[in-house]
């Protein structure tokens, strides 16, 4: 973004640093350790690595920073709000930053979504959510209702709600049976759908499945259905045409709330707020994290329905407290500092709608790749895409080495499996789309 470049040494080899005591997660941590690679500067586009290589960063770290790094606004937001007041707790006492910040996220929340709950990261959405759907039930005096829908290849979070709400074999099979009472619909990767740009024409059915659960354990004991609008962690699993519609219905017509999980969709990825508003469907409540704060600041939040919200209200006798849940972070001073600077950057660079205007050339380009051999499909929306890499080998050997090559070569991007996922902040020109599928191409024929 037109700054000076900088120059670094290899501050980890300087330092000393010792990597023995910090554990990393999701990592191979033996492996990195052997050959790690330390990222210690980011602006714009762009990070930079300890030996002063200049990267340029395809997945928004990982999907949060949609205004790209180094925000000065938000690091300056952040730094006052430390000094004029760093915490304050969060059960019996307010600050305005907080109150300030619901009323803008729901400014930006479709329908009646206009509560929010607090929280510091996606995982920590989702238990709120799923423990706000129980809550609700309950109050209305459907307390039975507590089996919970979601999908194959969902992923959810790391905390126990969340991994048993996950599709993903790798992030469950070492911790046990999770929570019980929990179903999974069919994922909706079709081969009917390879190589599609946007919702794919074949699938819209998988949403019956939903039914079938419905026949199988009786709406009366299902809470909700969380879904992904478009599947992220996965590999950007877009939905079938009419897929979400259907599901609305059908938790419509059996009283089962429906839950977005918005955390890599949220703020602008799809082109606008929300992937609710570019499906058009609208959900009871909606989970976020990552772009509220650009990445700068931990922080998740839930946007629950008014109905929801005043359900669960009116139930609790006057002068009670009306949801036992809460964290001491919730809403903490700086996050909040720095939810409200992004939201001023996303409003006045008017980056959702750049992102949408910038989706039809970065898909192009990343559909352009699909000549490749080793290229197996290809999948995007807005300003999000993936790209499979056949197997080789072990499951997720070459995807892992492929982001490892692309980070060689001057590109960071998330990879789960042999999938790559490809995620630019919202401020990219056209020249940063050239630069990454040009790197994503020449890497790719060393696959
Ligand atoms: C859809 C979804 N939900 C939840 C999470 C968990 O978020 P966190 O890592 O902030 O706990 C993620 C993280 O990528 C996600 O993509």
């Amino acid at each position: 973004m037109g700054h000076a470049e900088p120059k670094l040494h290899s501050p980890v080899a300087a330092k000393r640093l010792s990597l023995d005591e910090y554990w990393m997660p999701f990592t191979p941590n033996r492996e990195f350790k052997a050959d790690p690679r330390m990222v210690v500067r980011a602006e714009g586009m762009y990070y930079w690595n300890d030996r002063g290589d200049k990267i340029i960063d395809a997945s928004s770290g990982l999907f949060c920073c949609a205004a790209g790094h180094g925000r000065k606004e938000i690091a300056e937001a952040v730094g006052r709000q430390l000094a004029e007041l760093d915490f304050s707790a969060p059960f019996l006492r307010g600050h305005p930053k907080q109150f300030e910040l619901a009323t803008r996220v729901a400014e930006l929340t479709p329908g009646d979504l206009n509560r929010i709950f607090f929280c510091n990261s996606g995982s920590e959405s989702v238990e709120s959510a799923m423990k706000a759907a129980l809550a609700y039930h309950q109050a209305r005096g459907q307390g039975g209702r507590n089996v919970f829908i979601s999908r194959e290849r969902a992923y959810h979070g790391v905390n126990f709600g969340g991994v048993s709400l996950s599709g993903l074999v790798n992030n469950r099979r070492t911790f046990g049976p999770a929570l019980p009472g929990i179903a999974h619909m069919r994922h909706t990767h079709l081969k009917e759908n390879l190589f599609t740009p946007g919702e794919g024409a074949h699938g819209a059915e998988l949403a019956e499945d939903l039914l079938r659960f419905v026949n199988l354990y009786g709406a009366e004991n299902i809470a909700a259905c969380f879904v992904e609008p478009i599947a992220g962690s996965t590999g950007c699993l877009v939905p079938p045409k009419g897929y979400l519609a259907r599901l609305r219905e059908i938790c419509d017509l059996h009283g089962i709330l429906l839950v977005f999980d918005e955390v890599i969709t949220g703020y602008g990825r799809t082109g606008q707020a929300f992937a609710a508003q570019s499906f058009g469907v609208t959900p009871d409540m909606i989970t976020m994290a990552k772009g509220i704060t650009n990445g700068a600041q931990p922080m998740g939040a839930v946007a629950i329905s008014e109905r929801i919200h005043d359900t669960i209200m009116a139930a609790a006798p006057e002068g009670a407290i009306e949801f036992f849940h809460g964290y001491t972070y919730s809403g903490h001073p700086a996050a909040c500092a720095a939810g409200l600077a992004t939201l001023d950057i996303y409003r006045n660079e008017g980056l959702f709608e750049r992102g949408r205007a910038l989706s039809p050339y970065f898909l192009d380009a990343v559909f352009s790749l699909e000549d490749l051999p080793v290229v197996t499909d290809i999948r995007g929306y807005g300003m999000f895409a993936a790209i499979d890499l056949a197997v080789d080998g072990a499951p997720g050997k070459r995807g892992h080495n492929f982001q490892k090559k692309l980070f060689d070569n001057g590109l960071h991007l998330k990879t789960t499996g042999d999938c790559a996922i490809i995620a630019p902040p919202l401020i990219a020109e056209k020249s940063h789309i050239d630069k990454i599928t040009e790197t994503l191409r020449r890497t790719l024929t060393t696959m």
